[in-house]
């Protein structure tokens, strides 16, 4: 070979590697770790089984927590990470504390993953993964996750409120919520449906969205709440409580199913807040909540459509950030 046929050859060489290269960088894939750590995904699947067996709750807490994650700095696991002296982290904003849960359930992966494959598997995917579980095992569907986020090294208090959209908002704001994550209408009406399972603190709906008392200054509860139900909230969590530790179930029927109920609930006017009523309030979406509401595997397979595309939000890939050693600590 000569040496221009040589330098042909070469170049040709260096594109294909760097197309590669960039191909590996650009997006997540399904089995990023079947090599470099087959077991990761089982491990979380056991982990999220063994802590669910002894509380049902962290499901829903790890599918929130994903949901978290990804709306501040996109699915890089910020929300994971914990306050220091210098800094109050994202957990610590009052959207977050005390109402997050299921962290310890990353921590226990983590620390099994770490143990057999040294700084290779990102605690955002272990999250994602952790939440993918938490829907299958209340009776949701499995779905594959594309995995190879990185792990982002900044997480600040102040990025959370912007970025969360509050149980108060009406359809207008949490379209422009859901859209400014590179999410639609629909994907927020099928995502909204995760409040299937799990609960609410009191001091949401006493503090946050105030539907139960002096609603408007009408001196009673929201008129589009349900007159039944909002006596039982009532009972349930009273007036200018402060006591953090009282909770009510979001799907009072079906608290740990990932079932439609959450939809036929807002049918009969007993969506918890006003942003899952707020669903009703435009045509098109009212019309989804109706077929949604009466044909759960449709809902099923959008909602884990949706859920694949909200971990796909400004993740770091590549190179970029890092693989923390402890999730709860930027390295
Ligand atoms: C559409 C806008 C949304 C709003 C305004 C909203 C708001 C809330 C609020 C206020 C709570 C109760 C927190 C508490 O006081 O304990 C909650 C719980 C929950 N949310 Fe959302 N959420 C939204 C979307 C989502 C999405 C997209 C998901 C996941 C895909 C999700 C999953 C959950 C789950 C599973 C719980 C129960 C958590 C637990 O039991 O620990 N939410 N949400
Ligand atoms: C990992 O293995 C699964 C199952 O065999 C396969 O579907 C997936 O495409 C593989 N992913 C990679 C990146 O090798
Ligand atoms: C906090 O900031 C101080 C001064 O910049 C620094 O010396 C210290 O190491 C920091 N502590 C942590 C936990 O980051
Ligand atoms: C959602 O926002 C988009 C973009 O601004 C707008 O075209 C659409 O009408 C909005 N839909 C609702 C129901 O607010
Ligand atoms: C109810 O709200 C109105 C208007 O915000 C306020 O003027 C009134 O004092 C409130 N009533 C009670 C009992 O808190
Ligand atoms: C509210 O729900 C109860 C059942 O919990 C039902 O009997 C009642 O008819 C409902 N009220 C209205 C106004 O729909």
């Amino acid at each position: 070979m000569n040496s221009k046929k040589m330098q042909i050859c070469t170049s040709i060489l260096v594109l294909v590697l760097f197309s590669v290269f960039s191909s590996l960088e650009a997006e997540l894939q399904v089995g990023f770790y079947n090599y470099s750590c087959p077991s990761a995904e089982k491990i979380v699947r056991e982990e999220v089984a063994l802590a669910f067996a002894t509380n049902p709750g962290i499901a829903p807490g790890l599918v929130r927590l994903h949901f978290h994650d990804c709306f501040v700095r996109g699915c890089d696991g910020s929300v994971l990470i914990d306050s220091t002296t210098n800094n109050t982290a994202e957990k610590d904003s009052p959207a977050n504390n005390p109402s997050l849960r299921g962290f310890e359930v990353i921590d226990n992966a983590k620390k099994r993953i770490e143990a057999r494959c040294k700084k290779t598997v990102s605690c955002a995917d272990i999250l994602a993964f952790a939440a993918r579980d938490s829907v299958k095992i209340t009776q949701g569907l499995f779905y594959s996750v594309p995995s190879g986020r990185r792990d982002g090294r900044i997480s600040l208090t102040a990025d959370a409120f912007p970025n969360l959209p509050g149980p108060q908002l009406h359809l207008n704001l949490l379209n422009t919520s859901f859209l400014s994550k590179g999410l639609s209408l629909d994907d927020m009406v099928v995502l909204s449906g995760a409040h299937t399972i799990g609960r609410s603190h009191c001091t949401t709906l006493t503090q946050v969205d105030n539907r139960l008392y002096n609603f408007s200054g009408t001196n009673g509860p929201d008129p589009t709440l349900n007159s039944t139900y909002a006596a039982q909230l009532q009972q349930a969590c009273p007036q200018a409580s402060t006591d953090t530790t009282t909770v009510v179930p979001m799907d009072p029927d079906t608290p740990l199913k990932t079932d439609t109920r959450y939809y036929a609930n807002i049918l009969a006017n007993k969506g918890l807040f006003t942003s899952d009523h707020a669903l009703l309030t435009d045509p098109t979406t009212a019309s989804s909540v109706k077929r949604f509401a009466k044909d759960k595997l449709f809902w099923l397979n959008k909602f884990t459509a949706a859920m694949v595309k909200m971990g796909k939000i400004q993740v770091l890939e590549g190179t970029d950030g890092e693989i923390r050693l402890n999730c709860r600590v930027i390295n």
